[in-house]
């Protein structure tokens, strides 16, 4: 008999959105490796649901959504779950939610709502956590909602995870469920290690919490950031058991399981939709991600006359937030070039309201990273916002590629200057190498110059210097100093008022301090701490410039790396000619107290600090040696003239004491150089 409602075409678009999701399933359940966003994912469910909804003859027990999660991968020891692991129905809308409520009190056939409890839907992985006199026995995965891994071994390395659990009050057998998941920080740094070594990334915290449980390998699960939090009991016994959710939750709390922290009982609809509101606001700040609110009916005599459908209980319900990761298409990729000619890959978007917020431009990071997604021009790419972090590109969606796509290619020259563009052994940056003299690193070297921490000269802002380089007004930072009045009040958007404003403060500005003044040439590594080190072990501009590497690596916290930027710098004709200028210019900042490394009380001698010392940091004792003439060194010789142990002195005072050498101890310390400072 033909088919009474089902047309050809519906049933063929059944039989598509089967096939893709089953695929799309596979891939983000079994192989962690997602190709569509799970808004795409929830879309194509949707529609397939509807179809089966109106045509009932479309029915198939082989239907995506008809099961739970994927099959097992082998590797682990396949287990069963005594009560089967499901899954949520989702809710889009307050629509949504309120039909929800609707129908759990239709069928309770009850008048007033019963209490709820929500909690927030972590996004992470579902676990199965069998405790047999107060000891965690087992430890499964969701697997296909009967069947799961087991993953013990990996699970006993979380540290939220009791292996034993508080209390005596604990039946002798049951199972607790709740979500395996990577706090965003630890993710964004995982990431970002494995992006400085040039190892895989994971696209997103779930996925590293996914990868983090499959690893055949224990000790490597346990160096992973994963955190546990309980959300409901699988199998456990009959009688002694609470009788509502939300006892459970304290019950399992009391046992030392985490639970959340924002779970919380509610009455009515219009609580349920505060308390969504008011974590859609807390979301951004939350240490995890969370995709939604999890409403459960509170009561278990309620919970079982409700009872299931084939994927879900009909006594919860997951109002999904706005997805955190969208697909749109990349439109082009642009370098930008930073104030060290850092050139940053940075991917325009076709515009996509995700996690939030419009979004038309995601970091691609570097070249590496470029490489690892494989991406070309036009291509459909996943997007992802999460919390504050920069807007990322996570994968690129292949199967949509065009034909005539090209691969992404790092720029042979600067996008901004057109000096050539190299790459640094060890570095995934490329970098320009144009110096000052390209307008993107002269335009940042201006910016820094100016800001707070370095000259502090109020009124240059972002605008203004693009237009004092774009004209040609200012080629290097000296060139500030001769502006004047006249010239700024040409510019858009500076009146008479600002620009003699500006010109006062930058009157101002010439008086600085020698810090500051070497903070503000803007030298690679030279931060403020560093600056300050630099000026004080120096004392003058001039001893800093004459300083070659040997001299630099003798400062506290310097290394080879940053005495090599230093001593470049100084090095460079351009840079000497522009700090000329500056001091041509009249920058000037009051004496820094001489080191008097060559006449001060212990020139000549070496000294070498270790252990703790209570007074100051090893690097303070180290920088007064300094001022007071001595060398330091960082181990013991038969040079070593003084070493200064603290508690806690290991091999250097054992060698000291091999080679003679006078070993002093604090006290005695302050009291020398006390008496000769
Ligand atoms: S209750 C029978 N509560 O969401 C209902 N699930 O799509 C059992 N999830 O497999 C689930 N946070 O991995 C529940 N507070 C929470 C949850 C939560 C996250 C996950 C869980 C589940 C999936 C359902």
């Amino acid at each position: 008999m033909a088919t009474p409602g089902a047309t050809v075409a519906s049933q063929e678009e059944a039989s598509d959105l089967r096939h893709k999701l089953e695929r799309w399933n596979h891939e983000y359940h079994v192989l962690d490796t997602p190709s569509v966003p799970d808004s795409e994912y929830d879309k194509a469910l949707r529609r397939l649901q509807a179809l089966e909804k109106s045509y009932p003859e479309l029915w198939d027990p082989a239907s995506p959504t008809q099961r739970v999660g994927a099959p097992p991968l082998e590797a682990f020891d396949s287990v069963a779950h005594p009560v089967p692991m499901l899954s949520l129905d989702n809710a889009f809308s307050d629509e949504e939610l309120a039909g929800f409520l609707r129908r759990v009190k239709d069928r309770l056939d009850v008048d007033i709502l019963p209490e709820l409890v929500a909690e927030p839907k972590l996004d992470g992985i579902a676990v199965s956590l069998i405790y047999r006199d107060g000891v965690l026995e087992r430890a499964a995965t969701r697997g296909d909602g009967t069947h799961g891994e087991d993953i013990t071994q990996n699970v006993r390395t979380i540290g939220s995870v009791p292996l034993r659990l508080q209390g005596e009050d604990w039946p002798e057998y049951f199972e607790a469920r709740g979500e395996i998941f990577m706090p965003r920080e630890g993710f964004e740094a995982f990431n970002e290690r494995a992006r400085a070594g040039g190892e895989k990334t994971f696209v997103n915290p779930r996925n590293a919490a996914a990868g983090s449980l499959r690893q055949l390998d224990s000790r490597v699960t346990a160096q992973r950031p994963l955190e546990f939090c309980a959300y409901a009991a699988g199998e456990h016994p009959a009688d002694a058991w609470p009788q509502c959710h939300w006892d459970v939750l304290q019950h399992f709390k009391s046992w030392g399981l985490p639970i959340s922290a924002h779970a919380r009982r509610l009455k009515t609809l219009d609580d349920c939709v505060a308390y969504y509101e008011e974590l859609a606001v807390e979301r951004d700040r939350l240490p995890f991600d969370i995709d939604g609110i999890v409403y459960k009916i509170d009561s278990f005599a309620a919970q079982t006359e409700l009872g299931f459908v084939a994927r879900a209980p009909r006594w919860a319900i997951a109002r999904k937030f706005p997805a955190q990761e969208a697909m749109t298409r990349l439109l082009s990729v642009e370098f930008q070039v930073g104030r060290t000619g850092a050139i940053t890959p940075v991917a325009r978007l076709q515009p996509v309201f995700v996690g939030g917020v419009t979004v038309s431009n995601a970091t691609l990071h570097n070249m590496d990273e470029i490489a690892r997604l494989d991406l070309h021009s036009d291509d459909s790419v996943v997007i992802r916002r999460a919390g504050d972090v920069i807007p990322q590109v996570v994968s690129v969606i292949a199967e949509q590629r065009k034909s005539q796509a090209a691969p992404i290619v790092g720029p042979s020259s600067c996008p901004v200057c057109g000096s050539p563009v190299v790459r640094v052994e060890g570095e995934t940056a490329l970098r320009c190498s144009g110096g000052l003299v390209c307008p993107a690193q002269l335009k940042a070297a201006l910016r820094h110059f100016v800001s707070r921490r370095a000259m502090d000269i109020d009124g240059l802002g972002e605008k203004l210097v693009e237009q004092l380089v774009d004209r040609g007004l200012v080629r290097n930072v000296a060139d500030l100093f001769a502006l004047q009045a006249g010239a700024l009040r040409d510019l858009e958007r500076m009146g008479e008022k600002s620009s003699n404003k500006l010109v006062a403060a930058l009157e101002a500005g010439r008086k600085t301090t020698l810090p500051r003044f070497i903070f503000a040439l803007g030298i690679r590594e030279v931060g403020e701490a560093t600056a300050e080190s630099l000026a004080l072990h120096f004392g003058s501009l001039e001893a800093l410039a004459a300083a070659d590497t040997e001299a630099l690596e003798t400062v506290p916290d310097v290394g080879p790396v940053v005495a090599q930027h230093v001593q470049q710098f100084f090095a460079s004709p351009r840079n000497r000619a522009v700090v000329d200028a500056l001091l041509a210019a009249g920058i000037s900042w009051p004496a820094v107290a001489p080191v008097g490394a060559e006449d001060g009380p212990l020139a000549g001698q070496t000294w070498v600090v270790t252990g703790r010392l209570e007074s100051q940091s090893r690097d303070e004792a180290e920088a007064l040696l300094k001022s007071l003439g001595a060398r330091t060194a960082k181990s013991v010789s038969a040079k070593t003239s003084v070493l200064l142990a603290g508690p806690g002195a290991g091999s250097k005072l054992a060698k000291a004491e091999t080679l003679g050498v006078e070993v002093i101890d604090e006290a005695a310390f302050l009291q020398r150089v006390g008496a000769s400072s």
